[in-house]
């Protein structure tokens, strides 16, 4: 079956799915995307997934393309067309085509839409969980305006071959003050001897991740203890547990930190708990 995609307007075999090349995505990185998890069919957490897109979009004052509610209709017909029963969808918008020059284009210049969809392996998925993934830390190389959802990923691409190349999965960036931020593509968690579960506060240098704040209200359903504070490479490697979270990987347990194993080498109990629970607090649409 051949995959198929959303360019403006059109749903198109993906071989056949082209932009323009003077698409300001292309040219500039110009344009904010969002990533959302398909489960049975459906859309994990769509309303907030298209509420950070519009601020995405706002702080970066691109126009919106299209009402939001007409993009779900969209970024399901490309689930349905590619019959996705479990995995991603992904939406990119950018400023739009006009000739190259760095300053905005007229307002005239609509902006550019993509939407694709894959499969994910759920059992493979599944089996990662079981085994828990590796990171290593790497200095902070990012814009400070991280909290837009922005294509610009090259410095994230760099920290993710790094992790890729030390035989780790992930990359955790660490400020110049010494504090994790979060992942290449996660947002980062540890949790302490005592079972509070801490994570950076999203006020500053991290992604507010969608399954960040959905997690934030499964743990209070299940009354464990949180803590909005940064922590250091040190302090998490002493930790009882660590974690990530993101749309495509929702819980996924870390059990070593640049070498060294974290608690006792296997998935901990709270991370493989708030993985399993996680689904009954999502919103499905
Ligand atoms: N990444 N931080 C960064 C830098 C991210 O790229 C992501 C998501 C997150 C987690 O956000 P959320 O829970 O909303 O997925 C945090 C997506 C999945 C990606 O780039 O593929």
């Amino acid at each position: 079956m051949s995959r198929i995609a959303y360019v403006n307007g059109r749903y198109r075999n993906l071989r056949d799915a082209c932009v323009n090349v003077e698409d300001r995505g292309y040219q500039f990185a110009d344009g904010v995307y969002e990533v959302c998890e398909v489960r049975g069919r459906k859309l994990v957490d769509f309303p907030r997934h298209m509420a950070r897109l519009q601020r995405s979009l706002r702080e970066l004052r691109i126009a919106e393309p299209m009402p939001l509610s007409a993009l779900g209709i969209v970024m399901r017909e490309v689930v349905r067309r590619n019959r996705v029963i479990y995995g991603l969808v992904y939406l990119q918008v950018t400023r739009g085509v006009a000739r190259r020059d760095h300053a905005f284009p007229p307002t005239t210049v609509k902006p550019s839409i993509v939407v694709t969809a894959r499969p994910l392996n759920y059992a493979k998925n599944q089996q990662t969980a079981a085994n828990g993934i590796k990171v290593v830390t790497v200095p902070e190389n990012r814009w400070p305006r991280v909290d837009i959802k922005s294509v610009s990923l090259l410095p994230n691409v760099l920290a993710k071959q790094e992790a890729r190349e030390k035989g780790a999965y992930e990359a955790w960036y660490v400020g110049s003050d010494g504090f994790i931020t979060e992942g290449a593509s996660s947002n980062a968690w540890i949790v302490t001897k005592d079972g509070r579960v801490v994570t950076r506060s999203a006020e500053s240098g991290i992604l507010a991740g969608i399954t960040r704040a959905v997690l934030m209200e499964v743990m209070e359903a299940l009354q464990i203890r949180l803590e909005e504070r940064p922590f250091t490479p040190a302090e998490a490697r002493e930790a009882a547990e660590a974690f990530v979270t993101s749309a495509s990987q929702i819980v996924m347990p870390v059990v070593a930190i640049d070498g060294q194993i974290v608690g006792n080498g296997r998935p901990g109990a709270v991370a493989r708990r708030l993985r399993e629970e996680f689904h009954r607090f999502s919103a499905f649409s």
